[in-house]
């Protein structure tokens, strides 16, 4: 799967898609290129693609057999049935999906999010990264509408390449015309390295909400779905990293490739934590860990009576705290969940579990923040000012906090030098 990521070693696999415009032709030349590099390529052409550039061309290139439309043969029922299914493996099986050109048809379709064929299709399916090399006419690409499209896409993380701007077929002089397939080829090769830019961490996470037993039936909990610390690990395991995942009750699967301790209470996540902090070059502190515990949690089952029940608690182990206190020169990241000052909070979390970043996060009455699939956080560094990430899926969020983690990591080593 794309989150996965081959082995350092394997080359990438890249979808080729090609849009319908006259730039369609020089994706022979893209598709040359990544070849020359060894990377592997699957041409899936839109059915206009076909009628500027011929699928025998693609598929002498790259010697794969070219995609066309969405299935192989109407009348063939079971052929339907297995083209259906083909656009998930060919989703699964591949790294990076690269659109050149994306005309602004296409833009549009990937913005709304439609499957009329088969590359609109795979693209919903695909959960990698994706670089769109737009081109078409000046005027369609200054459109307002061609221009929200690609606003939409970029604040979803797509990446792109060009357009340039220079004499366009129809005859225009402006932007709209083709990166050149060189340059795409360097965007690919670029994007491929930066997903590999976490090799050789060790990263690890805690996540989830922590248990705390009151009597042998009883806990107290808290709202977290541990689905921010999923993502983190499922990305930065996407990214190289291997990736220890220390995480309390949640429902969601553990993401492929890493690994996973499972715990309850505060005190086992902490043990656990000190356990596999050895190899970690990396600490991402996600988990909401309870900060208090019953003293005295009762050894048989509480019974209900008429009168006031207290249960004493006791202070936890802030476990941030405490490899921030013996971080050496690994990077210590902790999440700040608060119902107000963000910034401020942050900060003095900052300061005070001697953290590199903290990411502070807004978490509602309703459980915003915790349970929800969305995120809007602040990234707070030291000597910078917080750096806001809008409102977006929690998997790119991760993203954006390991890109943060990667900027620490290198400033350190610049000023290592
Ligand atoms: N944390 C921890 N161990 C604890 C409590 C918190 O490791 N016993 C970590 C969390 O994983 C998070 C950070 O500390 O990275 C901040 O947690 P948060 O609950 O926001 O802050 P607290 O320090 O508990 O402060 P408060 O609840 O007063 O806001």
């Amino acid at each position: 799967m794309p989150q996965e990521g081959p082995a350092p070693s394997k080359p990438p696999r890249i979808i080729l898609g090609i849009g319908g415009g006259i730039a369609a032709y020089k994706s022979a030349e893209l598709a040359r290129l990544l070849v020359q590099r060894g990377y592997s390529v699957q041409p899936v052409m839109t059915e206009s693609a076909t009628r500027f550039i011929t699928p025998l061309t693609l598929a002498s290139l790259t010697h794969s057999k070219v995609i066309t439309g969405l299935f192989a043969s109407p009348e063939d029922a079971s052929a339907t049935l297995s083209s259906a299914i083909e656009h998930i493996d060919v989703a699964l099986e591949h790294d990076i999906l690269v659109v050149a050109p994306a005309t602004a048809n296409l833009l549009a379709q990937f913005a709304q999010g439609l499957a009329s064929d088969f590359l609109t299709t795979t693209h919903l399916a695909f959960t990698g990264p994706v670089l769109l090399a737009p081109a078409m006419n000046t005027n369609m690409w200054n459109h307002p509408a061609t221009q929200a499209n690609l606003n939409l896409l970029a604040s979803r993380g797509y990446h792109f390449v060009g357009p340039d701007a220079g004499d366009l077929a129809c005859g225009m002089v402006g932007p709209g015309r083709l990166a050149d397939p060189a340059a795409i080829a360097d965007a690919v090769t670029a994007l491929w390295n930066r997903k590999r830019d976490l090799e050789g961490e060790t990263i690890l996470i805690t996540a989830g909400p922590t248990q705390e037993a009151i009597d042998p039936v009883r806990v107290i909990a808290n709202r977290s779905s541990g689905k921010m610390g999923y993502a983190i690990a499922e990305k930065a395991a996407a990214r190289g990293a291997r990736v220890i995942l220390v995480s309390g009750p949640v429902a969601i699967p553990a993401p492929p490739g890493v690994e996973l301790v499972r715990v309850e209470s505060a005190e086992q996540m902490k043990n656990a934590v000190l356990q596999h902090l050895e190899p970690a070059s990396i600490f991402v502190s996600v988990a909401a860990v309870a900060d208090y515990r019953p003293a005295n949690p009762a050894d048989q089952k509480i019974k209900k009576t008429a009168s006031l029940l207290s249960i004493e608690l006791e202070p936890t182990t802030d476990i941030l705290a405490e490899v921030g206190r013996n971080k050496g020169d690994r990077l210590v990241i902790g999440f700040a969940a608060e119902t107000q000052n963000l910034a401020a909070e942050g900060k003095r979390k900052l300061e005070s579990k001697n953290c590199d970043m903290v990411v502070a996060n807004r978490v509602g009455p309703d459980g915003t923040g915790f349970e929800g699939d969305d995120n809007e956080v602040l990234l707070i560094t030291r000597n910078k000012e917080p750096k806001p990430v809008p409102r977006a899926s929690k998997r790119e969020i991760a993203g954006h906090i390991l890109d943060a983690i990667t900027d620490l990591r290198l400033s350190r080593k610049a000023a290592e030098l």
